[in-house]
């Protein structure tokens, strides 16, 4: 394989994703037919309305969940296959997650909480420029409930940069914020893809920033439709909602 064909290889590789779920009487079925390449460095979009399953879909990408049918490979390893332990590595080695409710631990300050990111990562980023990034260097000694729904969501951003994974995913990562804090977190996770080659995949209800993205794939009706935008990227200042 040349170097170039190597570059091609997709970072992850979604076939024929299903998930339904069992946990009442009835199945629910949310998600059929996924197929979806995304390439290293590639920064995507995901829109859909409430309970489309934008959330179900990250958490399969980050081996948080399992699909009912399909497969997702990740570098050339079929994921959907691996036990707890091989999951668990698959996380801690390659997986930064910005969770839509935040999950902050509420013992721990907003610096103690990006700390605890850094200590399971082999390659962290300064736990100070983490803060810095996300604009909380002067509220890094306080605990989550000191804090405003908008910063504790961006301690939960420098929380994942801040293990410095090659694949960011972002669940709503601007759901809490103004325009111009939203502005300042798409600023951050920009410049992480573009400067830093970063994999950056952001789940969102709001349109408006699909326009961060060259291509964006949009949830309906259980599945999902790729397209590619016929537009030069945004940058992230000259978006508005
Ligand atoms: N563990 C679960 N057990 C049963 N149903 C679930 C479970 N998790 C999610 N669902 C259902 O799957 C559907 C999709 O949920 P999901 O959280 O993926 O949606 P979403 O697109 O992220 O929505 P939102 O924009 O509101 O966050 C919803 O109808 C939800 O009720
Ligand atoms: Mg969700």
């Amino acid at each position: 394989m040349t170097p170039r064909d190597a570059a091609q290889e997709p970072l992850l590789r979604l076939i024929d994703v299903g998930k339904t779920y069992h946990t009442g009487e009835v199945p629910v079925p949310v998600l059929h037919d996924i197929n979806l390449d995304i390439m290293p460095g590639e920064l995507l979009v995901v829109v859909g309305p409430s309970g489309s399953g934008k959330s179900t879909l990250l958490n399969l990408i980050a081996g948080i969940d399992t699909p009912s049918t399909g497969e997702v490979w990740f570098q050339g390893a079929n994921i959907s296959r691996f036990d707890e332990r091989a999951l668990t590595s698959y996380r801690r080695l390659n997986i930064g997650f910005v969770f839509q409710f935040y999950n902050l631990v509420p013992t721990l300050t907003a610096r103690e909480n990006v700390i605890v990111s850094t200590e399971i990562s082999d390659d962290p980023m300064d736990v100070d420029e983490a803060l810095r990034l996300a604009g909380l260097s002067d509220r890094a000694d306080h605990f989550p409930s000191q804090l405003s729904g908008g910063e504790q969501q961006r301690v939960a951003i420098a929380r994942a940069i801040a293990k410095n994974p090659q694949l960011l995913l972002c669940d709503e990562p601007t759901g809490a914020l103004d325009l111009e804090t939203g502005r300042k977190v798409l600023g951050v996770l920009s410049h992480l893809n573009r400067d830093l080659g970063k994999t950056v995949i952001i789940i969102t209800h709001n349109s408006a920033i699909a326009q961060l993205a060259e291509r964006v794939v949009r949830l309906a009706s259980g599945t999902a439709i790729s397209t590619t935008t016929d537009h030069e990227r945004v940058r992230p200042e000259e978006i508005t909602w």
